[in-house]
């Protein structure tokens, strides 16, 4: 149940776009990245599998939040036909939007930038030599030749992923060049006050403890293996 919005805030105070929880998990992508990234160049692999296992439990929690969080973080909010896409384009709101939460555009955008993380962490659990050094955890399930060729596109697939970071903090920077801030409700939950829109209500933090314990429940149990799978 989508929580009713606040009444529209009167005289000039800021409103909640994002909750804590969605801005938890966002600002970990960027350190975990880094973190896999590095664990990878330098041959880290205990730590690169630990690591991996922590980001297949945060999208599994923001895949799961898209569906029982606060308005902003729900996919139903933000996953937008192609018409409304191509009129925000036309439209050309660079520089100014209407509403909180991702635009049209923006929320295909994270969609696209969750796929492709759940993409690589999937690919990760399957990857490895048995015969020759650290494997994921669901190695075991896949024949040694199948896992070689998916530890390849593991590994080229991290191009694509740098590639779609790097049009994000363009599309960030281009956006705070014609003056919407995006970045600063990342950081701080609120934005600005738009005339009659309301903020996002309280974080529902029953619903939040459960969808945490789904995605640690979900990732630990890959890390022993998904019994009774392998
Ligand atoms: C590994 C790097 C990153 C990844 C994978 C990533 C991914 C994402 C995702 C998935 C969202 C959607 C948020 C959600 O609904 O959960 C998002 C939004 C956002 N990210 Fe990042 N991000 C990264 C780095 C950064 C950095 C370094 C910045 C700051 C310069 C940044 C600024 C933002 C902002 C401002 C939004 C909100 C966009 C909007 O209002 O629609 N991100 N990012």
């Amino acid at each position: 149940m989508i929580r009713p919005l606040e009444p529209a805030s009167e005289g000039h105070r800021d409103v909640r776009v994002w909750d804590p929880l969605l801005r938890i998990a966002h600002w970990s992508f960027p350190l975990i990245i880094l973190m896999m990234w590095w664990t990878a160049e330098n041959s880290k692999w205990a730590l690169h599998r630990q690591t991996g296992l922590v980001l297949l439990g945060l999208l599994t929690f923001r895949f799961v939040w898209g569906f029982v969080g606060p308005k902003t973080a729900r996919f139903s909010d933000f996953i937008k036909g192609p018409g409304t896409v191509l009129s925000y384009l036309k439209a050309g709101r660079g520089g100014e939007w209407t509403r909180i939460g991702h635009s049209p555009l923006g929320g295909w955008s994270t969609l696209v930038l969750l796929s492709v993380m759940l993409a690589q962490v999937s690919m990760g659990l399957f990857a490895g030599d048995p015969y020759d050094g650290m494997t994921g955890p669901l190695n075991a399930l896949v024949g040694v030749q199948t896992a070689d060729s998916i530890t390849q596109l593991h590994e080229t697939f991290f191009w694509v992923i740098a590639g779609l970071i790097a049009l994000h903090l363009a599309a960030i920077t281009y956006y705070a060049v014609k003056g919407n801030d995006l970045l600063g409700p990342m950081v701080s939950g609120h934005r600005p006050p738009l005339s009659g829109v309301a903020g996002i209500g309280p974080t529902p933090w029953v619903r939040a403890a459960l969808a945490i314990m789904v995605a640690a429940g979900f990732a630990v149990w890959i890390a022993y293996g998904a019994s009774p799978l392998t």
